[in-house]
C-alpha cells in the first residue's frame, strides 16, 4: 500500500472550499430521475446528461471529485475525450462506484445487504487504469419496526471495510458511504442512535481489515429527523446532532467527512453543511459534500434533454456547486441564493 499517495488524494478530495459530485446513479435510478423530469434514459441521453456537467466551465474551482458509474467511465464526450479525461482536464479527480447494489439480507427480508466483492480485485485494476483514482461503496441501513438488526449492521460493515482494504491495495482511495435512511416516521434521536450504531461497527470492522484510516474518507447521512416524522428538527439541531454522533464514532486520523444529500431539498443540504462548519471550528476532520439529488436536482430540470438548454442547466449546477463551497467555510447565506435568479 502506498499511505502517501492514498492520503495525497484523500486530502486534495477535501481541499478547503471543494467537494464531490455523486454521478454514478445505476441505471434504475438514474431512469427514475430521467422519467421525472420527462427525459428518456438511453446510453446516449446518460452520456450527454454527464457531459453537460463536466463540461461546466469553471466547475473544477468547487468541485475535487466525481463519482462515475461503470458506464460513464467508458464513454466519450462528443469531442472525442473520455469523459475521466474531461474531468481531469477540468481539474477535478474522476473516481467510481464499485458495489453492485444491493439484495434482500437473507432470513431478513425488510433489510439490504450491499455486493460486489467477487471480482473486485480485477475491476479496480482495470478502472484505475482507466483513471480512477478513488472508489465507493454504499450500504444501506433502514429504520422501522424490529430493524435495523446487529446482523444487517455487522454483514454491511464487515463488507465496507473490505471493500476499502481492497481498494487502498489497489492504490485508490475509497469512500466508505454507510447510509441510514431518511425514510420513516422515526425521530432525529432514533436516527442519531442507529447512525453512531453503524459508524461504530464500521470503523470496527475497517479496524480489523487492516485499512489505513488517513487514506479513507467516509461518507455518512446527517443525523436527520425522518422523512414522515411530523416534529422536523431545526438547521442548528441537525447540525449539533450530526456533529456530537460523529464525534463519537469517526476516528480523529481520517482526514475527511463528505456528506451525502439523502432525499433532502438542495437548499436544507447546504445549509446543514454550512451550520456545521459555522458551529464548529476544532473538529479533526474536513466536513464537505458529495451529493447526488442535491447537486443534480435542478440543472435535470432545466436541462431536460435538450441541448439547447445546456448553458442554463449548467448555469444552475455551477451556482448550486457555488453555493456548497461557501458552505465547507460557514459562508454560505441566503443572500447568495438569489444570485442565481
Ligand atoms: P444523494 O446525495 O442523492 O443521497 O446521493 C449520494 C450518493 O452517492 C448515494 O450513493
Amino acid at each position: 500500500m502506498n499511505k502517501e499517495q492514498l492520503q495525497s488524494t484523500a486530502r486534495a478530495l477535501v481541499a478547503p472550499g471543494k467537494g464531490i459530485l455523486a454521478a454514478d446513479e445505476s441505471f434504475g435510478t438514474i431512469g427514475k430521475r430521467f422519467k421525472a423530469v420527462g427525459i428518456e434514459s438511453t446510453e446516449d441521453t446518460r452520456r450527454r446528461y454527464r457531459q453537460m456537467l463536466f463540461t461546466t466551465p469553471g466547475i473544477g474551482e468547487f468541485l475535487s471529485g466525481v463519482i462515475l458509474f461503470d458506464e460513464t467511465i467508458r464513454q466519450k464526450a462528443d469531442d472525442g475525450r473520455p469523459l475521466p479525461k474531461v474531468l481531469e482536464d477540468q481539474g477535478v479527480i474522476p473516481g467510481i462506484k464499485v458495489d453492485k447494489s444491493t439484495t434482500a439480507l437473507p432470513l431478513s427480508p425488510q433489510e439490504k445487504f450491499t455486493q460486489g466483492l467477487d471480482g473486485l480485485r480485477e475491476r479496480l485494476e482495470e478502472y484505475r487504469g482507466m483513471g480512477a483514482r478513488f472508489t465507493k461503496w454504499r450500504a444501506v441501513i433502514t429504520i422501522g419496526q424490529g430493524i435495523p438488526t446487529e446482523r444487517c449492521i455487522s454483514a454491511n460493515a464487515h463488507g465496507l471495510a473490505l471493500f476499502a482494504a481492497f481498494s487502498q491495495e489497489a492504490g485508490l482511495v475509497p469512500i466508505v458511504e454507510p447510509e441510514v435512511l431518511i425514510d420513516g416516521d422515526h425521530t432525529i434521536e432514533r436516527c442519531y442512535e442507529v447512525t453512531e450504531w453503524t459508524l461504530n461497527r464500521t470503523f470496527d470492522y475497517i479496524y480489523e481489515a487492516g485499512v489505513e484510516l488517513s487514506g479513507m474518507l467516509l461518507k455518512p447521512n446527517m443525523v436527520i429527523s425522518g422523512k414522515d416524522c411530523p416534529e422536523q428538527a431545526g438547521v442548528e439541531e441537525v447540525a449539533r446532532m450530526t456533529v456530537e454522533c460523529l464525534k463519537r464514532s469517526v476516528p480523529a486520523a481520517v482526514p475527511g467527512i463528505v456528506f451525502l444529500s439523502g432525499g433532502q431539498s438542495d437548499l436544507q443540504a447546504t445549509a446543514h453543511l454550512n451550520a456545521m462548519n459555522r458551529l464548529y471550528d476544532d473538529l479533526p476532520w474536513e466536513l464537505s459534500f458529495s451529493y447526488a439529488r442535491a447537486l443534480q436536482g435542478r440543472p435535470m430540470e432545466i436541462w431536460k434533454g435538450d441541448d439547447a438548454n445546456v448553458e442554463a442547466a449548467q448555469k444552475a449546477f455551477y451556482h448550486r456547486a457555488k453555493m456548497n463551497s461557501a458552505a465547507r467555510s460557514g459562508s454560505y447565506s441566503e443572500e447568495m441564493e438569489k444570485e442565481a435568479a
